[in-house]
């Protein structure tokens, strides 16, 4: 019998080394066509990836893939927001109806802290502004927007077609909090904010296409109306299509590769296949024309398949296994997939050969990832799910684990579970510190960049006792560190 290794089953060797953390790069690929500035994807998990998160990573070098369980029109919205986006403009700001009362204006302002919402009429035209200096609190709680709002005529606002630049003077010359842009309907396209021009971040290390958009890719599956998804999502302007299932190596996902290669609009986008975890499965999506293999089955934080099913494949021996598969001839990326908690665990996943990682729980629980905050023994917390959770499963995702044909909720059988995580702030902390280690186990390696690691990364396997010494110990922490957390904790 094989054995099977995971992360916590090994350490890399320290080479000699004349790099500095700050010297190396971590450029990579999602798939043969798709740069990465940084080797970081997040998954294509309904409590991970939308426009926010797609756009947040992509800025910071990475990519998101959006999930699936969105209509065809809403996933390919999602998409599109993240194609248009352009760093100033808020293309989908919090808006409310001009019935809402102030109640629900601060209802908005306790859960996302915006003071300032532009007012729509039922034709989605823009009629007006409401902000913190049109009511009283909680005085005015039961008022209608309407009667307390700054109506149209008394704002300023601008065509759709300006520029950045042109909505930053209007700012400046007419002393504006917020500029509203509006198309030749009336109907609101985006907001600019005083206060964003004011932090006015930049991000040299973006990761945008020829014509300055940001990358994004977008989920789907087989079967059903999969292949209009993929059309419709190609048409909206999707980089990559990321062919999701829980079982890459099988006969619906090899056709259906097939069917997307030779498809008129689709064939020129890249096909990421997976999830698979033995060298066999490699070899055969490559052969059926994936342009990037996912391997990954049941290491996730919120994967059950191994116990459910008996299936599955420690992570780090996966990868390898997918490496050997792929052989040398034509180098198509690989993304691990699943189960990554530390940046050392990224290190280690390229280190074996991956070309990148996809990461669902710890993106999960941030500003950008969908869903509601909420609070539980005075700690906010965001909801993280698997996607073969029953609640998941029963929003769409069914397809993903075989049972598409199953509509009773009851009658699911679970691959995955649902769970709250805490609240983490903004994403871009988080990729800073796993991209700081990242940089940090290049330089140990004496390696200028990914590809000089996978040729000088020297494993050793390590006891319980090694994984013991690893973690801190015979201490109590007492102070929390930006990228650290005991495990299971
Ligand atoms: P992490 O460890 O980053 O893993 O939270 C995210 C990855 O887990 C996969 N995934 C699932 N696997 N049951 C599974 O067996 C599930 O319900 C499930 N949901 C997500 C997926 O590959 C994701 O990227």
């Amino acid at each position: 019998m094989q054995e099977g290794l995971t992360f916590d089953d090994v350490l890399l060797v320290p080479q000699y080394s004349k790099i500095l953390p700050s010297e190396t790069n971590a450029e990579s690929k999602f798939s043969e066509n798709i740069p990465l500035k940084i080797p970081i994807v997040s998954a294509a998990m309904d409590t991970v990836t939308e426009h926010r998160m797609a756009i947040a990573i992509a800025l910071e070098g990475g990519l998101g893939i959006i999930h699936k369980n969105l209509s065809i029109e809403e996933q390919a919205q999602e998409v599109k927001l993240t194609k248009r986006f352009e760093n100033g403009f808020i293309n989908d700001p919090a808006t409310v109806y001009d019935d809402a009362l102030i109640d629900d204006i601060h209802n908005i302002f306790e859960k996302k802290g915006y003071k300032k919402i532009p007012v729509l009429d039922r034709a989605d035209k823009l009629i007006g502004l409401i902000t913190e200096l049109d009511y009283f609190w909680p005085h005015d709680k039961d008022k209608r927007v309407i009667d307390v709002m700054t109506p149209i005529k008394e704002l300023v606002i601008a065509p759709a077609s300006t520029t950045l630049s042109q909505a930053n003077k209007i700012i400046r010359e007419k002393k504006l909090a917020i500029l509203a842009l509006v198309d030749k309907q009336g109907k609101l396209t985006s907001i600019v904010m005083r206060r964003d021009l004011e932090k006015n971040k930049k991000y040299p290390e973006a990761n945008k296409d020829a014509n300055k958009s940001l990358y994004v890719g977008a989920a789907i599956g087989v079967g059903g109306d999969s292949l209009e998804r993929a059309r419709t999502l190609v048409k909206n302007g999707v980089d990559v299509l990321v062919l999701d299932s829980a079982h890459g190596h099988s006969k619906g996902i090899i056709d259906m590769i097939g069917t997307l290669k030779k498809d008129q609009i689709i064939k020129n986008t890249d096909i990421v296949a997976g999830n698979i975890a033995s060298a066999k499965a490699a070899q055969t999506l490559i052969k059926a024309g994936a342009n990037g293999i996912k391997v990954g089955i049941g290491p996730g934080s919120i994967c059950t398949t191994r116990v459910i099913a008996g299936i599955g494949v420690p992570q780090l021996t996966a990868i390898s296994e997918a490496v050997r598969g792929r052989g040398k001839t034509k180098k198509i990326p690989l993304i691990a997939d699943g189960g990554i908690r530390y940046s050392g665990d990224i290190v280690k996943a390229l280190a074996a050969g991956a070309d990148s990682i996809m990461a669902g729980g710890l993106l999960a629980g941030t500003e950008e990832s969908p869903g509601e905050t909420e609070f539980f023994n005075n700690k906010m917390y965001k909801i993280y799910r698997g996607m073969g959770s029953v609640d998941a499963m029963q929003a769409g995702s069914r397809d993903r684990y075989g049972q598409s044909s199953i509509s009773e909720k009851a009658k699911f059988v679970p691959e995955g579970i649902e769970g709250r995580t805490l609240y983490k702030g903004k994403v871009d902390k988080i990729l800073y510190q796993l991209i700081g280690g990242l940089r940090a186990g290049l330089g140990y390696n004496g390696a200028a960049n990914i590809c000089e690691l996978q040729k000088k990364a020297e494993f050793v396997k390590i006891s319980s006792a090694g994984f013991h010494e690893s973690h801190p110990h015979n201490i109590t922490m007492t102070k929390e560190a930006p990228n650290y957390k005991v495990p299971n904790a």
